[in-house]
């Protein structure tokens, strides 16, 4: 613990003997296929399945009017149907489903189906959709949020400022593109019950939804997670709509059904980051102390709300970024449209506001003439500080040293003050972005956040793990098997951490906003506590030594000068029939939010970043090339060094995608991204070299003081790279991504003297 070591499912992964649900073929398996709406708004006049059904291999073919249990899947507001029934909303709507003897025959039975469309009117920006006399998405109206803050007293805090800046900002529709697409493999067992293995995040919305689909008790659906490769939020609750089309198609026929998505299914079906356009209006004394912001943020919710509200939370939160400012208004309006949904991805609604509140800090620092470390410096959240929801932050505040040290390692002061330019026309920039992230799922969430961990000491000494969090190659399994040896003093080959199993653990929530060191790691240590209080009570008796001198090192159980070895111990204790099995709970610290001022603790702890960018700009062609950036991360106590270096080095390359490339295009509700090919994510060429330094604000709740770090490392990347190709050329770009077309009309338009 707290040693760089070797994941413990890598060997599993380069050797490719990782069993993906794709790998699993069962006797009798059907393969399953969905059929998608060519309309972004349409109604349904009728449904002709009778050809489908005709064709030799098919064995299913199903519509919403078979669904035995409710038609209804959304995971936080009841608005989505799993099949669509009367109205389509989005092309990656489903209106009915084939499962027949092999993929190909599914996909040709798709094409028999008739379907009966009347197209409707659609809105596909989020300012038309709150546009008087819109066509609406759903009947309750167009808006699905609006959230805010308020603090202090704004005016008085505009009039006293010096300066006051306003910018409108806009960000990108952004994928997720996991390596591994989403799929299920959903088993009827004899008993009525059904088993679904998957490529998922969260089980336990999986068993919810399906039980729920099915119309049967949650007791008789099984969810096991099948080796998972990615997920940053995609597979957040997307899986629940494929496992839930899987179950469907076995519940019809009686036989196993796989369905695996091909990257086109999964890129039309799956949610992606909101586009926002978001408007900042901070002003700041002439010493750079910031006095208020006025901030109002407009997501395009899409089609259904998936996670919206909680995705809209969190932009609501950290609007204002890490910084104290007395005076604070912020709107937050999430806005139905006729595009794919938008919901889960890493950092969850942080690095669209991050773009602009770090350029808009950027922009002060410019304007005042000022360093833009120092104003951050001034300006930063630090132990005793007031967050924008009023909390004031008592533990584990390492914003500053993450600022410092990013500052130190890129030689910030001479690099600033060298010549930007290196060629003719080229040019060379330095850009700081700073962020801070609320760990788990806060106010909002906060009834979900429990978690659990079943821990067993076996025969021989060796201990197995089921943990209520699911690895899906963030590193999970092996923090947890790092805590669970430290806590025994066992090495780190004696634990097994189990594939998460809903029939294993109870329900321990979502996988999601950094929370599985946490709260994994605390339910573990809650459940081998139990175990090692009766050890340690047996130990003192053969030992006959006080109890509270007993200590679990090095694979022994030693004090007062005696020791018995762990395993020993064991067997002792099974001879007694002493229960070596437990089960840990572990509770979210208490959290508060006021719906109309927007004040109160709004998460129990926070995780701080500082990322500085260096970048080259080609004045020609417009191209940016990010060559380094220093990244400092405040993980609390960090578990295992190499893999938090690893997620920084994640974060900032799919930073650098949000920055300069992604963009998951649609005009009309029509997809113009529809595969890898028009989808650009950064290859080798583009990753620049990462520098992650660790930066260790030990929390006290945290299992060894960890915090959490999944989402964290891209949130502050875009802002960086944009800082620094306004300090190569002195343009301020304030759209993402910022592509050579982009940034060379700008550099026409201004016609810099460069
Ligand atoms: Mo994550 S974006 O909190 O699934």
């Amino acid at each position: 613990m707290g040693q760089p070591v070797k994941r413990i499912d890598a060997r599993s992964k380069v050797t490719g003997r990782a069993r993906y649900v794709a790998d699993v073929k069962i006797q009798g398996m059907l393969y399953g296929k969905m059929l998608f709406s060519p309309h972004a708004h349409a109604h349904i006049k009728g449904i002709d399945t009778s050809k489908a059904e005709g064709l030799p291999g098919v064995w299913a073919v199903i519509t919403a009017q078979h669904i035995p249990g409710e038609n209804q899947i959304g995971v936080v507001t009841p608005d989505q149907p799993l099949l669509a029934q009367e109205t389509v909303r989005f092309v990656g709507d489903c209106v009915a489903l084939v499962a027949a003897e092999s993929a190909s025959v599914a996909e040709k039975a798709l094409g028999l189906i008739r379907v009966d469309y009347q197209t409707l009117p659609g809105v596909y920006t989020a300012q038309e959709a709150l546009g008087e006399n819109s066509p609406l998405v759903h009947q309750g109206g167009n808006l699905l949020t609006h959230l805010k803050i308020r603090k202090g007293d704004l005016k008085k805090g505009i009039g006293e400022c010096d300066i006051l800046l306003e910018e409108t900002f806009h960000t990108q529709r952004q994928e997720h593109v996991y390596i591994e697409t989403i799929g299920a493999l959903a088993i009827p067992e004899g008993d009525g019950s059904m088993t679904i293995l998957g490529s998922i995040q969260c089980p336990f919305y999986v068993q919810k939804g399906v039980a729920h689909v099915l119309g049967l008790p949650m007791n008789k659906v099984r969810i096991v997670q099948a080796t998972t490769g990615g997920g940053f939020g995609g597979k957040e609750d997307v899986p629940s709509e494929i496992c839930g089309f899987a179950s469907l198609l076995a519940w019809k026929t009686h036989r196993p059904v796989q369905m695996i998505l091909t990257r086109e299914e999964d890129l039309r079906r799956s949610s992606k980051r909101h586009p926002m356009s978001v408007t900042y209006k901070m002003g700041a004394t002439k010493g750079g102390k910031i006095l208020c912001a006025q901030i109002e943020v407009l997501a395009d919710v899409g089609a259904y709300a998936t996670l919206s509200p909680v995705v809209m939370f969190r932009s609501t939160v950290h609007a204002t970024g890490p910084y104290e400012i007395p005076h604070v208004k912020v709107d937050t309006y999430g806005a139905y449209t006729n595009n794919i949904p938008s919901g889960a991805m890493r950092g969850f609604g942080t690095p669209e506001v991050t773009f602009a509140h770090e350029s808009m800090v950027d922009e002060l620092a410019a304007k005042l003439n000022m360093d833009p470390i120092q104003i951050r410096l001034i300006n930063g959240l630090r132990l005793g500080s007031q967050t924008a929801t009023g909390q004031v932050l008592r533990e584990s505040v390492g914003l500053e040293e993450t600022i410092v040290k990013a500052k130190e390692a890129c030689d910030w002061e001479s690099k600033r003050a060298e010549d930007k330019r290196i060629g003719p026309s080229r040019r060379r920039g330095l850009g700081a972005s700073a962020m801070f992230y609320g760990v788990s799922l806060g106010a909002k969430g906060w009834p979900l956040d429990g978690s659990a961990a079943a821990v067993q000491v076996h025969q021989d000494g060796s201990v197995s793990v089921a943990i209520g969090g699911t690895e899906m190659g963030q590193g999970a399994q092996t923090v947890v098997a790092q805590m669970a040896a430290e806590c025994m003093g066992l090495s780190l080959d004696r634990i097994a951490i189990l594939a998460t199993d809903t029939s294993l653990v109870p329900d321990s929530g979502p996988t999601v906003a950094s929370r599985t060191t946490v709260f994994s790691g605390n339910a573990t240590l809650n459940a081998l506590e139990q175990i090692k209080r009766s050890m340690t009570e047996l130990a003192s008796e053969l030992l006959a030594v006080a109890p509270e001198k007993l200590d679990f090192r090095d694979g022994q159980v030693l004090g007062g000068g005696k020791k018995i070895s762990f395993d020993q111990l064991v067997q002792h204790c099974y001879s007694r029939n002493i229960n070596l099995g437990a089960e840990g709970w572990f509770v979210s610290p208490p959290c508060s939010f006021d719906e109309e001022t927007g004040q109160g603790d709004a998460y129990y702890v926070y995780g701080y970043g500082t990322q500085i960018a260096e970048v080259e700009v080609d004045l020609d062609t417009g191209q940016v090339q990010v060559l380094r950036v220093t990244a400092a991360h405040d993980v609390g106590k960090a578990i295992n060094p190499q893999g938090v270096s690893c997620q920084i080095e994640g974060g900032v390359v799919q930073g650098v995608g949000y920055a300069l490339l992604e963009n998951f295009m649609m005009v009309k509700g029509q997809i113009q991204t529809p595969d890898l090919a028009t989808y650009t994510i950064p290859t080798s060429l583009d990753v620049p070299q990462v520098e992650p330094i660790i930066v260790e604000a030990i929390s006290e709740k945290g299992p060894y003081g960890a915090k959490g770090l999944g989402e964290q490392p891209i949130i502050p990347t875009a802002a960086a790279v944009a800082n620094a190709i306004h300090d190569a050329t002195g343009i301020r770009i304030t759209k993402l991504p910022i592509g050579p077309e982009a940034l060379r009309r700008a550099l026409l338009e201004e016609r810099k003297e460069l």
